[in-house]
């Protein structure tokens, strides 16, 4: 049967379940364990974009041997078109310290860290006192946690999990060659769990509301609902909690004006819908997955525009490493005002595309591998709109 559109509160939800000592205590009732069976229970898989069960990383993590391990809590954001890690930093952040106490003690970490965005420093003040009255709370229970926070230099790839430890080391900002995954070497080398904020959020939540209720939401590969950051030419931009599994069309309908003609799924690096395939687009791991940017662009817009924009921010923010990456940002761009000034013949579009497959295999990590999904997306969707 097909899924409807659903509002749901349960990210934001003060109410009864806004006691985050009282979900941290319910929790640390179970064993470390039971916790992990629970998580993959559930089902609750990564809301930074990649999709990994959360659980199984934490199993992963607790494998591993030795004492030194960590926790850090992803909320760099730098996806162009998402803002709703920002909007749970500042109106539930106890609900991620909880989160990442939890990940804590399944485990085995005695540190763990934020690491947040330069551009969200002025959330820092509210964050470090919320921190400091829960900090005080852990030590209170004999919890040998703590947690801290790290500020970004405001580099986009600094949000790739490896990139992330690297800056947090004080080295620049650039991917790993993986494996080693962070589970085994993350920060310091050492096994690290490095979530986002929100799936962080959703394992407190788990605790308090229990697997089942989140299993009610959501689809067989999509369970549960996901927090979207919903911009661009909508009535009603803004941040929404929803079930997952929904289509796209049933998503225009609510947010669009009625002039809808594609919507960008997944932010810069993911893909562009187009109206014919609406229908049949629907938004979770079995569909379109997104981190939860969503942005609506009607017919005024031209998507040659959309697409040059989105170019134009990977050429500045690869990191230069990896040549597929470092050249092949340049060259598309280069590519399509050719083509767009009638110095390339339309074909030419067909080249480039073989020049993001070739990105999409050769390039280091996923910024440069991502690449492709807005181009083809865009290319083969709006090619009238590229051409000369
Ligand atoms: C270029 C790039 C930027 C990323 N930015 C973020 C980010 O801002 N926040 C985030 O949670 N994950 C980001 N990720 C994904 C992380 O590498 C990682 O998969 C994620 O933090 C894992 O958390 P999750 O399992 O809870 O989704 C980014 C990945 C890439 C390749
Ligand atoms: S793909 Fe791009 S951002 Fe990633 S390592 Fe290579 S150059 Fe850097």
């Amino acid at each position: 049967m097909e899924k409807q559109l659903k509002k749901v509160d349960i990210i934001f939800d003060k109410g009864e379940c806004y006691n985050p000592i009282e979900i941290l205590d319910k929790a640390l009732e179970r064993s470390p364990d039971d916790i992990i069976n629970d998580l993959i229970d559930s089902g609750l898989k990564g809301r930074g974009g990649a999709g990994f069960l959360t659980g199984l990383k934490w199993k992963f993590t607790r494998l591993q041997e030795g004492d030194e391990k960590y926790v850090i809590c992803n909320a760099d954001e730098g996806e162009p078109g998402t803002f709703k890690d920002r909007e749970i930093l500042d109106q539930v952040p106890e609900k991620i310290f909880v989160g990442m106490t939890i990940c804590s003690y399944v485990i085995g970490a005695k540190e763990g860290f934020i690491y947040l965005r330069a551009e969200y420093n002025f959330l820092l003040k509210n964050l470090q006192k919320k921190l400091d009255l829960f900090n005080r709370q852990l030590k209170e229970r004999a919890i040998d946690f703590v947690i801290q926070l790290r500020s970004g230099s405001g580099a986009y790839v600094c949000g790739e999990e490896s990139a992330l430890f690297e800056s947090m080391e004080g080295h620049r900002g650039e991917p790993r060659n993986k494996p080693p995954y962070p589970t085994v070497a993350g920060y310091n080398k050492k096994p690290t769990v490095i979530n986002n904020v929100e799936t962080l959020v959703y394992v407190a939540m788990i605790s308090r509301l229990g697997v089942e209720k989140f299993k009610e939401l959501g689809t067989k590969d999509s369970r549960g609902s996901k927090v979207f950051s919903v911009s661009g030419d909508t009535p009603i931009p803004g941040i929404y909690e929803l079930e997952l599994g929904m289509t796209l069309s049933q998503f225009v309908e609510e947010f669009a004006d009625g002039d809808a003609k594609a919507v960008q799924v997944g932010g810069a690096s993911g893909s562009c819908v187009p109206r014919k395939k609406f229908a049949e687009t629907i938004i979770g791991f079995e569909g379109i997955p997104t981190g939860g940017s969503m942005m609506v662009f009607n017919s005024s817009r031209s998507m040659y525009n959309v697409l040059h924009d989105y170019l134009e921010f990977f050429a500045e923010e690869s990191c230069g490493q990896c040549t597929p990456c470092r050249v092949g940002c340049q060259q598309l761009l280069k590519g399509i005002e050719a083509v767009k000034r009638g110095e390339k013949p339309a074909s030419y579009l067909d080249d480039l595309k073989k020049l993001t497959a070739t990105m999409k295999i050769a390039a280091k990590c996923g910024l440069g591998q991502s690449v492709s999904n807005p181009f083809n997306s865009i290319v083969d969707n709006f090619r009238e709109e590229i051409i000369y």
